[in-house]
Order: structure tokens, then sequence, then C-alpha cells
């Protein structure tokens, strides 16, 4: 009997923020693949009777080639194994989820996917900044800034737009070029950034900056991936609505 793969986003960081659909079949796997963005809490969810596999990535350091990875889950399936593959945010979205399913599908392996909260809503949220907003943003946009041939030539002209949100994944490294290439393109140097590295997390750090100078204040501040990019005028209203780290209502009612 062949088995199935379960393609699950785990979330940014917060084990809270792992889908009960998500937890639920976690809890019930027999091999487990995960990535290295998935949060230690989250991997210590996972049953001890499971086998636990390490798949990958840090940037230029990947630890199982990709499309090893794609005949594994197909593999681990065959052999009839309720398989889950864990990935960081939302498989979907930067997480390479299609190219795995697509394997899937050529080799008659029943999927299903289970969505995650993807960085850019999960950083937003927890950082205080709504990537949207009435007066500010009517539209946001998620790019990334690394792309498969190691540049970051992206459609700057289109990324000059008023009343828009850009939110950068994997644009540290680039962030320099990104930044001089949209003043270039017409962006006002004073435009307001946000780098948030370790988004969600107890650990997590917020910059606040401008397109000019984000790139001075990333090296001043040593900030390491995982981090992403929120660039617009509603990065200005996180000095009035950041409350993560700030004791909340639950955690005063508890204690
Ligand atoms: C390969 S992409 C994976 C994105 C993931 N699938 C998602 O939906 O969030 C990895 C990039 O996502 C961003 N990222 C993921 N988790 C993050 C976090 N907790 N804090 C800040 N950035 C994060 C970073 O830009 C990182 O380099």
């Amino acid at each position: 009997m062949t088995g199935k793969v379960y393609l699950i986003g785990a979330g940014p960081g917060d084990p809270d923020l792992l889908t009960m659909k998500a937890h639920r079949l976690l809890t019930a796997a027999d091999v487990v693949l995960y990535d290295r963005l998935v949060g230690e809490q989250i991997i210590a969810m996972i049953p001890a009777t499971a086998e636990k596999l390490y798949v990958g990535k840090a940037k230029s350091l990947h630890s199982l080639p990709q499309e090893e990875i794609n005949a594994l889950l197909a593999t681990k399936a065959k052999e009839g194994k309720v398989v889950v593959r864990l990935k960081g945010g939302d498989p979907f979205i930067f997480g390479r989820g299609g190219e795995e399913l697509e394997e899937l599908v050529q080799e008659g392996v029943s999927f299903e996917v289970v969505p995650g909260v993807t960085a850019a809503a999960g950083c937003a949220a927890y950082a205080g900044i709504p990537l949207t907003h009435r007066d500010y943003a009517q539209s946001v946009r998620f790019l990334t800034g690394h792309l498969k041939d190691g540049t970051t030539e992206l459609p700057w002209n289109e990324l000059v737009h008023p009343a828009q949100t850009l939110v950068i994944y994997m644009g540290l490294t680039g962030l320099e070029s990104i930044s001089q290439s949209l003043i270039r393109f017409g962006m006002r140097p004073s435009m307001p950034v946000a780098i948030v590295e370790k988004g969600t997390s107890k650990d997590q750090r917020v910059f606040t900056s401008t397109i000019k100078d984000i790139h001075q204040i990333a090296l001043q501040n040593e900030v390491k991936s995982p981090a992403l990019l929120i660039i617009g005028e509603v990065v200005a209203l996180q000095d009035k609505l950041s409350w993560f780290g700030k004791s909340c209502l639950i955690e005063q009612k508890g204690s």
C-alpha cells in the first residue's frame, strides 16, 4: 500500500503559530523531513517513533540536493509510510513546495498541502507593521532577493510604486544593491524600511531606518539570516503598533 506525503508549513518560528492540522499530522507521522528554518520547539513535537531526517538548507550549504529530497519523499511514501515534509513558513511561498509536488505527481504518490504562516505575515504581525493600511498601502508584494542564478535582478520599475508595500525574502546578502537600485529607479531615499531578524521567535530583533541607510544599520547591528525586509510607508506605524515582547494580558493573568 502506498503511503502519503503531507507538505506542511511550520510557520516562521513561534510554535504557537503552527496550525492544528499541522500539529495533528506531525504527531501521527512515520517519517518527517524538515528544513533548517523549522523551529526547535516544533521539531520536539515529532514523535519519538518517527524517523527524523534533516534535509537542508543553509544558503550555499545544501545538505541534500533538491532532487534527492524529491526522490526521498516518493521512496518513503511508496514504502507505505505517512510522510511529513515540514518547511518553514508556507510551503508555497519561496519554499520549493511546487517542485517537490511535481515529482510526487510524476511518481504517482498522493499528497496534501497544509499552509503555514509565511514569514511576511508572521514578521509583520510580530513587528507591529500592518502590510496594508487604507491610508498608506493598497497592495503588498512578496519578492525574493536571491534568484536561482545568484543575482538580485528584480523588476525595479514596478517596485517603485506609490501605496505599495514590498516584502523581500532572502534580501540580506543583496541589501546594499537592492537599496541602491530602488533609489536609482526613483524611490525617495527617506522611504521607511524595517528588517525583522528571527521574526516571531523570542530572539526577534526589529530595526527600522530608511532605504538609504538600512544597509549600514544592518551592518552595524550584525543582522543575520533569517531576516525579512519590509519597505513602505506602513513601516512608520511600527513605533506606535509594536507589541511583541511587551507583557500581554494573557501572560499577566497566568502569572
Ligand atoms: C527559503 S525562504 C522560505 C520562506 C518560507 N517558505 C515562508 O513562507 O516564510 C527563507 C527566507 O524567509 C525569510 N524568513 C523565514 N523565516 C523568517 C523569520 N522567522 N524571520 C525573518 N525572516 C524569515 C528570510 O528572508 C529567509 O531568508
